[in-house]
């Protein structure tokens, strides 16, 4: 069946059901020292329809790897209370059940638990074969939502996360859980209007929210039917800077001129001569977003900010004009100075960028015949973090509407995949997803 609704068409339409795949075909070879699971997850209405492409139930799909082989594919929904008893957000008596969500944003692992994630509610807990466990809330002492986006601290294992509400102050929380899963800390941060955050920063000595003009509307949420945020020319873009051995302290608001970010590449704090401590940004930048509807119309693009602490004041930079989105590192240099970053990108030319943040140059392999990869996750191929690595993306074929998984060597993007899986149908287009390593 085809429709005209942009976010159900083409390789936006949902799949109908889930199905298992055993002993995918492979072009070229799979890394031998690949051994683990391809996670991936987006929206996928099963309803066949939704209001927002950001509002589909999360599916993941899922490729295990194991010697050399591709051992299977499945695709699962994640089976949240929306999903399976149609669970609704908002109690009568007002209260949130902070449980109901479609948990259909990310795929992260975190003190042994594989968790879905979405912004405006809880995680969901999966198995490894997909299986959806139930809502993840960190024994009960989580009581916001959680960003899709958490970040893993290499040095300390810590995960830090925010969550942000649009009804009742405070509008933004700050957590931070430990290693083996214990929440640590959650403190409230002053905003002045209910605005989207997707994403934030983490560095070895600060977080960043960025808190940006994209506001909770009202009357938007009222007429129902997409995302219930709007662009406001009055509201200041700020970005703020929390100490990270000072986490009840004071944030610092550092204003930028608007935009919106959906997705941080990476920050970091810069060795600086005494007296001018500095914070490196790299952000997947638009110039504005939903000004008058909930089209993603514009594109975004690779830039750096700067924010000099002894100065008050951010340094921003365009890096790159070509149009990106899934902007990735290794992981394990999250919050460093990563010299290398990856992005997508769609359109007519579908490709994979890889930026050498310091040397200003970059490479890419270009999928040709209207291919799209996905975003791609970094693989790391040794112990040393910034090292080589390979990258993973499902990569959907328009002409034969199918998709494969292709990897690629991180340093030689441009000689193309070093393997090719063949998957038995499409992945739909989605969002964000993790090689999780078999432990
Ligand atoms: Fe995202």
């Amino acid at each position: 069946m085809t429709t005209a609704i942009p976010h159900l068409a083409g390789n936006f339409a949902p799949v109908a059901d889930e199905i298992t795949a055993t002993d995918l075909p492979v072009t070229g070879a799979i890394p031998a020292e690949l051994s683990g699971w391809y996670l991936r997850n987006g929206p996928n209405p099963h309803a066949a329809a939704s209001a927002h492409w950001f509002l589909g139930d999360g599916m993941v799909h899922g490729i295990r790897v194991d010697n050399g082989r591709a051992v299977s594919y499945r695709n699962r929904w994640v089976r949240t209370s929306t999903f399976t008893d149609d669970a609704v957000r908002y109690r009568e008596d007002g209260t949130k059940d902070y449980a109901a969500g479609v948990a259909n944003t990310h795929v992260i692992r975190h003190a042994g638990h594989t968790l879905a994630l979405v912004e405006s509610s809880l995680p969901y807990e999966l198995t490894p074969n997909l299986d959806t466990v139930g809502p993840y809330d960190f024994d009960g002492a989580l009581r916001t939502n959680m960003t899709a986006h958490p970040k893993t601290c290499p040095t300390t294992g810590e995960l830090h996360f925010f969550g942000y509400e649009v009804t009742n102050p405070p509008y933004l929380t700050y957590h931070r859980a430990a290693a083996d899963g214990t929440l640590l800390l959650s403190r409230p941060i002053d905003v002045p209007a209910p605005t989207m955050h997707h994403d934030f920063h983490l560095t070895a000595e600060h977080v960043i929210f960025m808190d940006l003009p994209v506001v909770f509307d009202l009357p938007t949420a009222m007429r129902g039917g997409g995302m219930p945020f709007r662009w406001r020319d009055d509201y200041a873009a700020r970005l703020g800077v929390l100490r990270r051995d000072d986490p009840h302290g004071e944030i610092r608001w550092f204003a930028i001129d608007p935009c919106y970010v959906f997705h941080a590449l990476n920050a970091f704090d810069e060795p600086a001569a005494e007296g001018s401590a500095r914070i490196v940004l790299y952000v997947m930048r638009y110039p504005e977003l939903w000004r008058a509807d909930g089209q993603v119309d514009l594109d975004a693009t690779l830039w750096r900010w700067t924010i000099d602490l002894a100065a008050g004041v951010v340094a921003e930079e365009q890096i790159d004009d070509r149009a990106g989105e899934f902007p990735r590192i290794d992981d394990r240099l999250a919050g460093i100075d990563s010299r290398f970053g990856h992005v997508s990108t769609r359109g007519d030319a579908g490709a994979l960028i890889r930026y050498d943040l310091h040397t200003g140059t970059s490479s890419a392999y270009e999928f040709g015949g209207g291919r799209v990869p996905e975003e791609a996750s970094f693989v790391p191929a040794d112990g040393r973090p910034g090292g080589d690595g390979y990258l993973v993306s499902y990569v959907y074929d328009p002409a034969a509407d199918r998709s494969d998984l292709v990897i690629l060597a991180s340093n030689d993007l441009p000689a193309g995949p070093v393997a090719t899986i063949a998957l038995p149908r499409r992945v739909p287009h989605g969002f964000h997803g993790n090689w999780l390593a078999d432990e």
